[in-house]
């Protein structure tokens, strides 16, 4: 792996220069990306729509149109500014396992999104794997191919990061999306749900 393709290396979490949850406060104005924009992958960025872009997530995000694509996934809920920013300086001091990326229009909204999120394991000598999460392109921006882009960037993430495969659950009905991405069955997801609702800590 060269000097371009290095990711950045994860700020430990003690680090003092850190973002703390003052700096969280009014700084949804940054635009630093959440992890090395050296990882998007030149050639799917090429095949997008003209005008089109694809880049790490950033926390200026919050005011434009991540959250509402989200939406068209799952219940995303009412998230302050506050919240989006903290949670964002979590996965931001963790830049070597929280990979969410993000597909811009020509107005520069953004209109996709995806995330893998980086494994260590100790099987297989060690072996990384990558959790592809989080695939969401606005209702009105589906079928222009920019989903199989999301996962393309995804996969290029994944494989520079040196993971071994990227794995990922889908309901019934986007079986053949995926399989169009190159994902091919394997298993099958079980969940257990607890009761709590989920904690923005
Ligand atoms: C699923 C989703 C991400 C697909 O994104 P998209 O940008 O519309 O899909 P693309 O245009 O990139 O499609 C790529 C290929 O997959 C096919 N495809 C797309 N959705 C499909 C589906 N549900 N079933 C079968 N094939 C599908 C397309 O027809 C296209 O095939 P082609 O190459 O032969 O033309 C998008 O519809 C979406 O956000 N849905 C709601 C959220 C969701 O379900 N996310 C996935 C959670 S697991």
């Amino acid at each position: 792996m060269n000097d371009t393709t290095t990711p950045t290396t994860a700020i430990p979490i003690s680090n003092p220069n850190a973002p703390t949850q003052n700096d969280a406060l009014n700084s949804t104005q940054d635009n630093t990306s959440l992890f090395s924009s050296s990882l998007i992958s030149a050639e799917v960025s090429s095949r997008l729509p003209e005008g089109y872009s694809i880049r790490p997530l950033r926390r200026s995000d919050y005011n434009g149109g991540f959250l509402p694509t989200l939406k068209v996934l799952t219940t995303v809920g009412d998230i302050s500014e506050e919240a989006f920013t903290t949670r964002y300086d979590f996965m931001a001091t963790r830049n070597d396992t929280y990979y969410i990326l993000v597909v811009c229009d020509e107005n520069n909204t953004v209109v996709g999104t995806g995330a893998v999120v980086v494994e260590r394991k100790f099987i297989h000598n060690l072996g990384m794997v990558g959790h592809i999460e989080d695939i969401a392109v606005a209702k009105n921006q589906q079928g222009k191919k920019l989903g199989l882009r999301i996962i393309q960037a995804l996969d290029y993430v994944a494989e520079k990061v040196g993971c071994y495969k990227s794995i990922l659950d889908c309901s019934e009905a986007n079986e053949g999306f995926y399989v169009k991405c190159g994902f091919k069955r394997a298993g099958l997801e079980m969940a257990h749900y607890y009761e709590q609702s989920p904690s923005t800590s």
